[in-house]
Order: structure tokens, then C-alpha cells, then sequence
């Protein structure tokens, strides 16, 4: 039975913007749920698929159980440890055990160094080695991610997205990373390197033992690559299990819309399946005026064809993951079939 490598309990973040115009004494304040009330855990060596549209939360979920930016409330346990209030010396050694792979293909790469000394930086970051061992660990980074050796006297301007996305995974690698967030990683590649890129993350997870939380918008890449998936929408989850029952046994309605657009995806009837907000696009939300109850109500063609019951608006049941069996949740007061 393998270890829980993450759990995370009750998670908020909470983001204060600042708004408006200068009013005579202060300035308005307002307060983004970017993600509100999430709970899930993680088994190592295995991949947890966070999928919901842009601007729903999972960008901030990644970067708040890295620590990268402060919970507003909730536990983080990283093997065994709570690191939620972890100060950042007590962090550091924990800190090459946990990695991000950014959505932003240059973001962790200095423009100004070449694929060697980026390499480099991250091998000795933790460890004081020389230059034999460096250029060996180098040696068989290159293998690890299928990258070319002339590719180490390149500068990141010279590599295709691809190439960047392997010297990313490489450095995450590098500093000894069994867990990593990626982040969209396939997002700005073609769709043959968006194919390769999966097939690495997936090889380095059975050859090295990596546990990943995989963050996508797209359901199809989340279901080929997770053994779970958490199904995202305006800050919570509302459907979470195994991958095939994702697949094929949705029982949130936003999840079968989700599929029924993603099977659609090339008619224009795609974009016509989902209700539009008030204020328009499908994938533009309203963190200002969340509805009370089901955040998914204004959206929800179960909730229309039911003739809009009030439980689902009702502040007081707001609707709560609950077990439908063989650890399939729902968020729905009426899931599906
Ligand atoms: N640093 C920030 N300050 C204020 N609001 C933010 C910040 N980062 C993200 N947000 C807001 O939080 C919400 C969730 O963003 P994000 O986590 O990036 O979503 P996703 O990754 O699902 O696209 C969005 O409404 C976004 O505008
Ligand atoms: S609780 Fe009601 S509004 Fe929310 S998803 Fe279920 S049926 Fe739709
Ligand atoms: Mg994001």
C-alpha cells in the first residue's frame, strides 16, 4: 500500500485586490476566493489531475502547497510534515523534495545561460559537487528527458518549446524533486510535442517513483496522464475519483459538460452546450458576485430542467463533497443518473 505523499485539508486562498478609486479616507478593498475549501490527497507515485477552465483556482492550489505564496487558511502535510506554517528555514530541506513545472516555458529559465549552466545551477544548488560528478549528473539528465548533448551550449532562445519544456523537467529533476506540480505543461506546445511531453512525464514517473499533481484546462490530457481527477469550478471542487470513472461515469453536470464539449470540441455546438454567465463567455467568472449556494446554478442545465429547486441556491446547502461509493465524490444535490 503506498504512502500518502500530500494532503491537503480545508485549503484557502483568498486573494485582496485593491479596487476602485481612492474614496476619501481608504481604499476599497475587494477579496478574490481563488480557491475555497479544497481537500484532497495524493498517494506517491501517483498523479492527481486537477482540471477545470481558466481562472477557476488550480494555478494557486499549485503554487499555495509549494508554499510559493501563503495559505489564508487550511493544512498542508507533505510526507508527514505540516509545512502550512513551516517557517522558510525549516522548509528549505523539504523544499528540492517538492517542485513546480511552470505553465510559462521560459519562466524558470535565464535567458542570459546556456542549457549547461542551467543545468548546472540546479544540480549544485543543494550539493556541493565536482565538476566529474556535475558533468556526469548532467550526462544522465540528458538521458533522463531524451535531450540532445549538443543542446548544452545552447541559450533558451535557440530551443524549440519542446526542448524548453525538457530542460525545465531536467532542473526539477536536477534538484532531486519527487513530487512536482505541473502546471499546464503541455499548454504552448504542438500537439506531437504536447504527446511527447506526456509520454516523459509519464516514463520518469515509473522509472523514478514521481508522485505528480497534474493541472490542466483540458480533460482529455487530465484523464490519459492522472489515476485520479479533481474536477475544478470557481475555486472548489466538485467531482473527484478515478480517472475512468471521470471518463465515464460523470456524475456532475459540470463535468459531463465538460465532456460532451470536449467530444464536440470542433462543432460550433461546443461553446452552445454550457449557459453563459451574465456577464457572457464561457470561462470568464464572476469572483465578485458568487451566487449563494451551488456556485454552478447560473451555469447548470440540471438545475433549469429541475424548474431551479431552491436547495441549490440556498446559502445554508450549499452542496458538500460527498462519497457516492468506490471514492467517487460529488458536489451536486442532484448528480447524474
Ligand atoms: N496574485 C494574484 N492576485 C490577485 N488575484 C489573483 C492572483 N493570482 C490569481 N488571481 C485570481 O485568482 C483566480 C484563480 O486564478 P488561477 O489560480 O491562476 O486560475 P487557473 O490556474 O485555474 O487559470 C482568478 O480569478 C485570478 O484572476
Ligand atoms: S447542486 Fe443543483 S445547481 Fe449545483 S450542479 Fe447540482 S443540480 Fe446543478
Ligand atoms: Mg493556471
Amino acid at each position: 500500500m503506498s504512502r500518502t505523499i500530500l494532503e491537503v485539508m480545508n485549503l484557502k486562498k483568498h486573494y485582496r485586490q485593491r479596487a476602485g478609486i481612492l474614496s476619501a479616507v481608504r481604499w476599497r478593498e475587494r477579496v478574490i476566493p481563488a480557491v475555497d475549501g479544497v481537500s484532497f490527497y495524493l498517494k506517491e507515485h501517483e498523479t492527481l489531475g486537477l482540471v477545470g477552465e481558466s481562472g477557476c483556482g488550480k494555478t494557486t492550489i499549485g503554487r499555495t502547497i509549494l508554499r510559493l505564496t501563503p495559505a489564508t487558511s487550511g493544512r498542508i502535510v507533505f510526507d508527514g510534515h505540516d509545512i502550512t506554517a513551516m517557517s522558510a528555514r525549516e522548509l528549505r530541506p523539504l523544499r528540492r523534495q517538492m517542485q513546480m513545472i511552470f505553465q510559462d516555458l521560459d519562466a524558470a529559465l535565464n535567458p542570459k545561460m546556456r542549457v549547461r549552466d542551467l543545468l548546472r545551477e540546479a544540480i549544485t544548488v543543494h550539493h556541493r559537487l565536482s565538476d566529474d560528478e556535475v558533468g556526469r549528473k548532467t550526462g544522465e539528465l540528458l538521458e533522463q528527458v531524451n535531450l540532445k548533448k549538443s543542446k548544452l551550449s545552447s541559450f533558451p532562445r535557440e530551443l524549440s518549446g519542446g526542448e524548453k519544456r525538457r530542460v525545465g523537467i531536467a532542473r526539477t529533476l536536477a534538484v532531486g524533486a519527487h513530487f512536482i506540480v505541473a502546471d499546464e505543461p503541455t499548454s504552448a506546445l504542438d500537439v506531437s510535442i504536447q504527446a511527447q511531453v506526456v509520454n516523459l512525464l509519464r516514463d520518469l514517473q515509473r522509472q523514478l517513483g514521481l508522485s505528480y499533481l497534474f493541472i490542466s484546462h483540458d480533460l482529455e490530457v487530465v484523464q490519459l496522464v492522472s489515476h485520479k481527477v479533481a474536477v475544478m469550478y470557481l475555486g472548489k471542487i466538485v467531482e473527484m475519483g478515478l480517472a475512468d470513472r471521470i471518463a465515464g461515469a460523470a456524475r456532475h453536470p459540470y463535468t459531463q459538460i465538460l465532456w460532451s464539449a470536449l467530444v464536440d470540441r470542433k462543432s460550433a455546438e461546443a461553446s452552445r452546450a454550457l449557459p453563459t454567465t451574465r456577464r457572457g463567455a464561457w470561462g470568464v467568472f464572476d469572483f465578485e458576485r458568487p451566487v449563494r449556494g451551488c456556485r454552478f446554478a447560473p451555469r447548470c442545465p440540471v438545475y433549469e430542467a429541475n424548474g431551479r429547486p431552491a436547495v441549490c441556491t440556498d446559502a445554508a446547502t450549499e452542496p458538500e463533497l460527498r462519497d457516492l461509493g468506490g471514492g467517487h465524490y460529488v458536489a451536486c444535490h442532484f448528480p447524474l443518473w
